[in-house]
C-alpha cells in the first residue's frame, strides 16, 4: 500500500504543494483505516459476533462505564454462550421490568453468571425467532392474546417459559392455547423450575435456605437480645396495616373491619394507614410507616389481596424487618414460609378470638417476645430484583435441565386447580 503512495508522489510533486500535502493526508489516513478494519476482521475470527446490537452495546457500554469495558473485554466471559431471552410481553411489568436490556443487569447484580442477553427486539436476528433460547411471557399479560399473536415458527430447542408474579386467582390462565405450549414456569409457585418467590429466608451463615415446599425449621429456644426487648417494652399500639388496594378478592377488607370492632372490647385499635384508612405515612419520607410499625405496633396485617397457592408476597417482609408480628391471610401452606410460633394465621380463627389473643399477647411480653425466637436462626429478604433475576440466568445455563426436553400439558389447571370456575365469572 505504502508503494503505491510512494510511487505516485513524483508526479504529484509537479502539481501545487498544497494538495500534494492533502493528498498525502487523505491516502495516508485511508490506509490507517484500512488496517484497522483489517485487525478488526481478523479479531472477528477468533470471536464469532452474532450480531450488530450486540457491538453496538458494548461500546455504548464500554464508552459509558470502565467496568463494562473490563468486562467486555474478557471476550471469554461474552457471548461464547450467551441465552438470548426474547421478552414477548411488555417488559414494564414485573419480573421483566427487572431485566432490564441486554446483559447490563447481570453484570450490575454481579450474578455469578452473566451469559444472558434480554431483548424485547422480535427482528434481532433479522426476524427469525426461532433463534433465541428463550422466549419469555408474562402471565399478567397474555390473557388476551390470540394464536396469531403468537411466535409463527418455533425450534424445538427453545424454551418458551411462564413468569407471573401476580396471584393465579387474580390472572387465571383462561385459553386453551396454552395447553402444550409452556416448556418452564418462573413464578412464586415454589414447584416452578424456576421458583421467583417474594421472599428469601436465610440462615444464621447467610445461607438461603427458603421458602421451600418442605421446610426443616430449626428453632433456637432461647433468644438473648437486648436491642428486641427494648423495642418489645415500647410498644404500645396493638395492630397496624399499610393497604392502598381496597377492594380485593380475598375479602381481607371485611375481616379487617371485624377485627376492628372485635378491638375495642378490649380498649385496642387496629390503624389503617394509606388510600384505604384514615391515616397516612408518606412512604418516600423515609419510611415513616416502617418506623412507626418498629416503634410502636405489636402486630401487622400481612393480608394477601387474593388466595393462591404460595402466594406470599412482600406485605410478609414489612413486619419480619421491622420487630413485628405477622397476621397472615392468604392461600398458602405458611408452614412453606414461617417458622412455627412466630405468626398467627387469621384463617384459622374468628375476628373476635383473633382479638382476644392480640390482648393476650399484648399482656404477657414474655410470651410475646417468644414470638421473635426465629430471629436467631434466620433473617428475611427480597429477592425479586436481585438474587431472582439472576437465578433466570443461572438456571439457563444448567445444561442438563435446559436440553431436557420439558412441557405444561395443561397448564391452566396446575396454575389455578378450580380455574373452570373462575373463568366463567
Ligand atoms: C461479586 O460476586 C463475587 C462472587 O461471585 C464476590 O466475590 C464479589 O465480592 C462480588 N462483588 C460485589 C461488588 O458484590
Ligand atoms: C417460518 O418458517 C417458514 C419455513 O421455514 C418460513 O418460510 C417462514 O418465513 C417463517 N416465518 C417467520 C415469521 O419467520
Ligand atoms: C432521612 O434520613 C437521612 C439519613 O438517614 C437524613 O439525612 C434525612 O434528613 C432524613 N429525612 C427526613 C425527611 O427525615
Ligand atoms: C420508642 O418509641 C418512640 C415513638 O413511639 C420512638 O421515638 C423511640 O425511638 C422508640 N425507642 C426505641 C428504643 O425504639
Ligand atoms: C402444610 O405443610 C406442612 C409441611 O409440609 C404439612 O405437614 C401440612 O399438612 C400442610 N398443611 C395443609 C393444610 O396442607
Ligand atoms: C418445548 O415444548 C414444545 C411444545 O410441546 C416441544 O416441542 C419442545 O420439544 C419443548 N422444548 C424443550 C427444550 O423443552
Amino acid at each position: 500500500m505504502f508503494a503505491g503512495v510512494s510511487q505516485r508522489l513524483p508526479f504529484m510533486t509537479s502539481l501545487k504543494p498544497m494538495i500534494s500535502l492533502r493528498l498525502f493526508l487523505i491516502i495516508t489516513c485511508t490506509s490507517l483505516m484500512i488496517s484497522v478494519i483489517w485487525i478488526q476482521l481478523v479479531e472477528r475470527d477468533n470471536v464469532v459476533i452474532e450480531s450488530e446490537t450486540l457491538i453496538n452495546e458494548v461500546l455504548e457500554n464500554a464508552a459509558r462505564d470502565h467496568r463494562y469495558a473490563e468486562v467486555y473485554r474478557k471476550v471469554d466471559r461474552l457471548h461464547k454462550d450467551i441465552k438470548y431471552i426474547l421478552l414477548w410481553t411488555p417488559a414494564d411489568y414485573a419480573p421483566f421490568y427487572y431485566f432490564g436490556n441486554g446483559q447490563k443487569t447481570f453484570i450490575d447484580k454481579n450474578c455469578s453468571n452473566i451469559n444472558c442477553y434480554v431483548t424485547n427486539n422480535r427482528n434481532f436476528f433479522d426476524g427469525d425467532t426461532t433463534k433465541f433460547d428463550v422466549i419469555a411471557f408474562n402471565g399478567r399479560n397474555i390473557g388476551s392474546l390470540t394464536k396469531l399473536q403468537l411466535p409463527a415458527n418455533r425450534s424445538s430447542r427453545q424454551k418458551y417459559i411462564y413468569f407471573n408474579m401476580e396471584s393465579a386467582d387474580n390472572y387465571p390462565i383462561c385459553s386453551e392455547i396454552f395447553d402444550n405450549f409452556f416448556n418452564w414456569t418462573s413464578t412464586y409457585r415454589l414447584d416452578s423450575d424456576i421458583p421467583y418467590p417474594y421472599i428469601q429466608i436465610r440462615n444464621s451463615k447467610g445461607d438461603v435456605v427458603g421458602p421451600k415446599r418442605e421446610m426443616k425449621w430449626t428453632v433456637n429456644s432461647a433468644l438473648n437480645d437486648d436491642a428486641l426487648e427494648t423495642k418489645i417494652q415500647n410498644k404500645s399500639k396493638a395492630v397496624a396495616w399499610f393497604v392502598s388496594h381496597c377492594k380485593s378478592r380475598s375479602g381481607r377488607s371485611d375481616y379487617a373491619k371485624e377485627l376492628q370492632k372485635a378491638l375495642q372490647k378490649y380498649g385496642l385499635t387496629l390503624d389503617i394507614f394509606g388510600k384505604c384508612g384514615p391515616l397516612k405515612c408518606p412512604r418516600h419520607k423515609n419510611n415513616s410507616c416502617d418506623s412507626a410499625l418498629e416503634n410502636d405496633y405489636f402486630f401487622y396485617l400481612s393480608f394477601e389481596n387474593s388466595f393462591a397457592e404460595d402466594y406470599v408476597t412482600e406485605k410478609l417482609l414489612t413486619p419480619l424487618q421491622h420487630y413485628s408480628v405477622p397476621i397472615v391471610f392468604g392461600g398458602a401452606n405458611y408452614s412453606r414460609f414461617l417458622p412455627p410460633g412466630s405468626y398467627i394465621n387469621a384463617r384459622d380463627i374468628a375476628p373476635t378470638d383473633l382479638a382476644s389473643i392480640i390482648s393476650n399477647f399484648m399482656m404477657h411480653s414474655s410470651m410475646y417476645s417468644r414470638l421473635f425466637r426465629w430471629m436467631s436462626s434466620y433473617s428475611y429478604h427480597d429477592p425479586s430484583e436481585t438474587d431472582n433475576v439472576c437465578a433466570v440466568c443461572e438456571t439457563l445455563h444448567n445444561k442438563e435441565m435446559f436440553e431436557t426436553p420439558s412441557v405444561y400439558k395443561n397448564l391452566r389447571s396446575w396454575w389455578l386447580p378450580n380455574y373452570k370456575e373462575r373463568c366463567k365469572s
